[in-house]
């Protein structure tokens, strides 16, 4: 299945990706993981990203749809993929349809997670991740130690996100509504949404866009 995930910031698109890739066998292709890849490596692309991204602003257009015309030909993905914040504004979702059409590929449908704002802001206030493989974690429960535990998968130190700071948090909420929240009007009438309660837990989400599925 050729699938995009949408939702606002901290909706739980990563947690979902995940697991959704997993039950599917499909690769999970994250434009935000990729870029922090970048960033980690010290590359040229992520030297370019990385300002934009901590003031939460989206990162030029032309990078982005480079990055993903070069990840759509891999092999894995000819069998389907699950997009995971990108497409981001019309262009982006514009210009995907042109890279698709010309693989002879179609989009079979669009998720749509939505959560409220005052649950996004304390989702994104309590995520830490592993600075060394990115697995994400929440403080659950006033687990105020964690940032003295280490990632389960590979012993690494678990951090905030830089761009998790409340200020900027609400920045990306801003570019959210003005930039990606019409994405969900353009593949309304594409005939592609499936709007999916993001409230509950993780489990709960990921059953009802299996079942939507
Ligand atoms: P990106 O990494 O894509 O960030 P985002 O879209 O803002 O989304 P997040 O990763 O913050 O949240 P999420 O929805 O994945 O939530 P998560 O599952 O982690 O982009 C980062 C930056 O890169 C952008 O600002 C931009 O600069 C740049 N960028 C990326 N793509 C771009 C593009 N296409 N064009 C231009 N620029 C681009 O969950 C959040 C927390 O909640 C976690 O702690 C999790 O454990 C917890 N949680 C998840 N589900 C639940 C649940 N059901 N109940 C309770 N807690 C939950």
């Amino acid at each position: 299945m050729k699938l995009v995930l949408l939702g606002p910031p901290g909706a739980g698109k990563g947690t979902q990706a995940c697991k959704i890739s997993e039950r599917l066998g499909i690769p999970h292709i994250s434009t935000g993981d990729i870029l922090r890849n970048e960033v980690a490596k010290g590359s040229s692309l992520g030297k370019k990203a990385l300002g934009y991204m901590n003031e939460g602003k989206l990162v030029p257009d032309e990078i982005i749809l480079e990055i993903i015309k070069n990840r759509i030909v891999e092999t894995d993905a000819s069998r389907g993929f699950l997009m995971d914040g990108f497409p981001r504004n019309l262009k982006q979702a514009r210009m995907f349809s042109e890279i698709l059409n010309s693989l002879d590929m179609k989009l079979d449908r669009v998720i749509n997670i939505e959560v409220s704002q005052d649950e996004i802001i304390k989702r994104l206030s309590n995520r830490r991740v592993c600075e060394g493989c990115g697995k994400v974690y929440k403080v659950d429960g006033g687990d105020l130690n964690i940032e003295e535990k280490r990632c389960e998968r590979c012993g690494g130190k678990l951090k905030k996100r830089s761009d998790d700071e409340i200020n900027v948090i609400l920045n990306r909420l801003k570019v959210y509504e003005n930039e990606t929240k019409p994405l969900v009007d353009y593949y309304t009438s594409e005939g592609l949404v499936i709007n999916v309660d993001g409230n509950g837990n993780e489990e709960e989400v990921t059953k009802r866009i299996l079942e939507s599925l």
